[in-house]
């Protein structure tokens, strides 16, 4: 492991350089540490594997010690899973993907707070989730000033920096120094009553500083390392998420013929995972050009895009690529530079900005209803996938709000369409279109009931249709109120049997 120490320049910090355990060990038990880290990318690889060493050491002697966790999205099995695993967390926020993580939650041996990420950094200015301790967060380089550049994720970390008492700085070299520039930090925020308009037109326009500001004297450590962002492997399109592309495109080529979509489209917003990848993908060969994209993830699907010239601009707050992908990004980093735009996630997640600039919202689903109310983060109601991460930010107001799933899960015996979601993340008034393998249900401008019937018949599976169809007809006739009709006494029997 090399490390550059040339990357920290400032005089003043470089007295502060420790190890990691010595750095862990400024961390009490009960703080609040936020941490940077956003859908594996930017997150710090050494303190909280140290701080995970100690957890275990202190509990090992009896005495408790546990942290909160508070980050920008999901991070790696470095943070989430290590400190998870010696049960190190006593609460967490605001999303997260990690299989240990999830584990606790669902057992109850953790507390989980699932909140829009857009809502995360003004909650914490507005003191609705108490002090905030420590801020640990990894750059690419101090600069002279001391001022930091901020490395492949934005997320919370204006927040943290700003807001902490304590600061931990990890600075990697693994990170690309050419990445300086490409960051835009807005410092413009305000409380209310006192806030002013956003001034983003486009998805490209910077409106503040390259660099995160920062208050030397709250850096009570540095620590150096070097070692690679987790690096997301996204599996080669499979014939479901080729097709669930394919009705996406004819139906964005459908609107363009109509004159509800210019040719080069809107932004586009891109959720997590290999559906969403795949619509990428399936933009690659689409007649589309001129592309940009208003988002909070820029994985591979997205930089191919930029590659190829077809996507002109991407505004986004981290990215979460393959190690290929890493390596393209990081050989053309200097052509790159000028096409992609990495934001705090309250500005990348910003309601005021989607709803001006009419974002395209695409992101996956875990069940959706016959009447179009989604969820997106609960296994039949009450267990935590991941979170609801940005999804609900950009769903309210975009220009189009898409979902999209495979028509079932668990090798076919769950219908992904069911007469009641179990959790409502998105409600029918947030969801515009559902996409399945099987088709695409354009909801706009229909009823309940009118929503229903095209659900069924465009995006459920074919061996739950008949059961679909016999709820929603014997609804229609038997439920007290028919604006949406439900027989309530049945309507998880498809979900739980038994
Ligand atoms: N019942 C039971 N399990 C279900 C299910 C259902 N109806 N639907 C999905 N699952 C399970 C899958 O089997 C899979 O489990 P496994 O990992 O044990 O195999 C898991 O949920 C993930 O499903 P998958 O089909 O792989 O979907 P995905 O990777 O596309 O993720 C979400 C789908 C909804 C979990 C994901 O998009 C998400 O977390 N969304 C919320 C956050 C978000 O939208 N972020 C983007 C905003 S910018």
């Amino acid at each position: 492991m090399t490390i550059d120490h040339s990357r920290v320049m400032s005089p003043a910090l470089r007295s502060r350089i420790m190890s990691a355990e010595d750095a862990a060990a400024l961390v009490p038990h009960g703080a609040n540490v936020g941490m940077s880290g956003f859908t594996g990318s930017g997150y710090p690889k050494a303190v909280p594997l140290a701080l995970a060493r100690r957890i275990e050491a202190a509990q090992a002697r009896g005495e408790p010690f546990r942290i909160g966790v508070w980050t920008g999205a999901s991070t790696a099995p470095e943070l989430d899973g290590a400190l998870a695993k010696v049960n190190g967390i006593e609460l967490r926020l605001p999303y997260q993907s990690d299989p240990i993580t999830r584990e606790r939650i669902n057992a109850g041996s953790m507390e989980y707070i699932d909140i829009h990420l857009s809502h995360v950094a003004q909650f914490v200015w507005f003191g609705f989730l108490g002090h905030l301790d420590v801020a640990l967060v990894e750059v690419t380089a101090i600069l002279p000033d001391g001022s930091l550049v901020p490395s492949t994720s934005i997320g919370n970390n204006k927040t943290w920096l700003d807001q902490a008492d304590n600061i931990i700085l990890e600075v990697n070299s693994a990170m690309n120094p050419a990445m300086q520039g490409m960051h835009d930090i807005y410092y413009g925020t305000r409380l209310p009553p006192h806030r002013k308009p956003i001034p983003i037109l486009a998805p490209g326009d910077r409106i503040g500083e390259t660099n995160f500001r920062c208050d030397p004297d709250k850096v009570i450590a540095v620590v150096e390392t070097n070692a690679p962002d987790r690096n997301t492997t996204f599996a080669a399109p499979d014939p479901t998420s080729k097709a669930i592309a394919g009705h996406i495109l004819d139906f964005l080529g459908h609107e363009v013929r109509r004159g509800r979509l210019p040719p080069e489209l809107l932004p586009i917003q891109s959720g997590v995972g290999n559906v969403a990848n795949a619509v990428m993908a399936g933009l690659e060969d689409g007649p589309f050009t001129g592309l940009t994209a208003y988002t909070e993830v820029l994985q591979d699907g997205m930089l191919n895009l930029i590659r190829s010239g077809r996507m002109t601009l991407a505004s986004a707050t981290a990215l979460s690529l393959s190690s290929d992908a890493a390596t393209f990004f990081n050989r053309e980093l200097e052509t790159l530079r000028n096409r992609i735009v990495l934001r705090t996630q309250e500005i990348s997640n910003h309601p005021e900005v989607i709803r001006r600039l009419g974002v395209i919202a695409m992101n996956g689903l875990i069940e959706a209803d016959i009447y179009g109310n989604v969820n997106s983060t609960h296994i039949r109601g009450t267990a935590i996938m991941n979170g609801i991460g940005g999804s609900g930010d950009f769903a309210r107001n975009a220009y189009l709000s898409i979902f999209m799933t495979p028509s079932t899960a668990k090798g076919g015996s769950v219908s992904a369409i069911v007469p009641m979601v179990t959790h409502v993340d998105h409600t029918e008034h947030d969801v515009q279109i559902i996409v399945t393998e099987h088709g695409l249900a354009d909801l706009r401008g229909l009823s309940p009931k009118q929503r229903a019937a095209i659900i069924i018949d465009k995006t459920a599976d074919p061996s739950f249709r008949p059961a679909l169809k016999d709820y929603f007809d014997r609804a229609c006739r038997m439920s007290p109120g028919k604006h949406t009709p439900h027989l309530l006494d049945e309507a998880f029997r498809l979900i739980q049997p038994g």
